[in-house]
């Protein structure tokens, strides 16, 4: 039985995002990281409410953890994530509402922490989020601490600051519900296009993939249009954090259609032509952000909580010995 890193072999990295919590405490996790993945996203542990706790005290522990497992493993690491709205520290939000720190420190404060971070990890990340759901699902510009204090020149700033820190890196934009052709990825790429007329350092796209088997599917070619889109003005792209939810209790049904989903959104990625990276968000149902963000749902992974191989795993495997 071939992992999936070994089908996708040389031409697609197969990545999976890692709970830091689980790889620490548990060996089976552990090693499926290692024998299934050619690259990883840190779950949650280079998000600034991690990285900078308290204002001026940076630590970089767990990242650096998880990075270094990675090198041992001939792993590759995507960054995520240099600027979003969620997971902020208390001390930033709090300091912002409470008018302590005005718009033109929040500026300095954001131009150290990309710097600080992007240079903290120079030459071991291939891919940087630098920029994290900044759209709404309408397709204007989603209404965040960042656009309120900064305005809309925030986007271009942050990918400066961070090509200046890790000017190997590729620097993404980072979205859900943009995996096919809509009005919030129609308005990705006019971002993309208004900051490559400003000669802004953006060099990937990537979309997310968060599925749930109760909604309508794209098609696979859908996917791959949307993405060459990207492509055709000079982009990488990337499925960066692919997941298939569905409602509790599972059944066959459902889970025929998970592994749909799966397959729909790695298809894509292979039918485009610079989708390199194809990233699972966890892969294993014993370990899930979605019971807690989802009343009633879950089982979104590849292989359930006992580490067995869903249908999901079985159809990507399908789909990669093809490739
Ligand atoms: O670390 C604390 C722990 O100390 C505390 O006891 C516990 C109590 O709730 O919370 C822990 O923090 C949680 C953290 O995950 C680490 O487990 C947060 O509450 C929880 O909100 C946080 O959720 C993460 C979520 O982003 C936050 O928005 C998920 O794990 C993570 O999978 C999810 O990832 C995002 C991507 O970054 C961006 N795209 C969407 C994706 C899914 O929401």
């Amino acid at each position: 039985d071939r992992t999936l890193r070994d089908l996708a072999g040389r031409h697609l990295l197969v990545g999976t995002a890692v709970d830091h919590a689980a790889y620490t405490s548990d060996a089976t996790y552990r090693a499926r990281v290692s024998s299934e993945f050619s690259s990883i996203t840190a779950e949650n542990v280079m998000k600034w409410e991690v990285v900078e706790p308290v204002r001026g005290q940076l630590d970089f522990t767990a990242a650096d953890q998880l990075i270094a497992a990675a090198r041992k493993n001939g792993q590759q690491v995507r960054g995520h994530t240099l600027l979003w709205h969620n997971q902020l520290p208390a001390w930033l939000t709090s300091g912002v509402e409470s008018g302590d720190i005005d718009a033109t420190e929040l500026r300095g404060i954001l131009r150290k922490h990309i710097t600080d971070e992007a240079r903290h990890f120079r030459g071991r990340i291939y891919q940087w989020d630098v920029v994290n759901e900044v759209i709404d699902d309408d397709g204007r510009p989603r209404d965040t601490l960042w656009l309120r204090e900064l305005g809309p020149g925030y986007i271009a700033d942050a990918f400066r600051w961070a090509h200046q820190a890790d000017p190997k890196a590729k620097l993404f934009l980072n979205d859900y519900n943009v995996e096919g052709v809509s009005a919030k990825s129609d308005a990705y790429l006019a971002l993309v296009k208004d900051l490559l007329a400003q000669r802004v350092p953006v060099h990937g796209f990537g979309a997310q993939g968060h599925y749930g088997v109760q909604y309508g599917l794209h098609a696979a070619s859908d996917v791959a249009t949307n993405l060459g889109r990207f492509e055709a003005l000079g982009l990488e792209t990337a499925i960066t954090e692919a997941d298939v939810r569905m409602l509790m209790p599972t059944d066959t049904v459902k889970l025929q259609a998970q592994a749909q989903g799966y397959s729909v959104l790695l298809q894509g990625c292979l039918l485009a032509k610079r989708c390199n990276s194809f990233t699972v968000w966890g892969f294993t149902d014993k370990y899930s952000w979605v019971p807690g963000f989802f009343d009633g749902e879950g089982a979104a992974n590849l292989l359930d909580e006992n580490f067995a191989a869903k249908p999901g795993y079985r159809e990507l495997q399908a789909v990669l010995a093809l490739a």
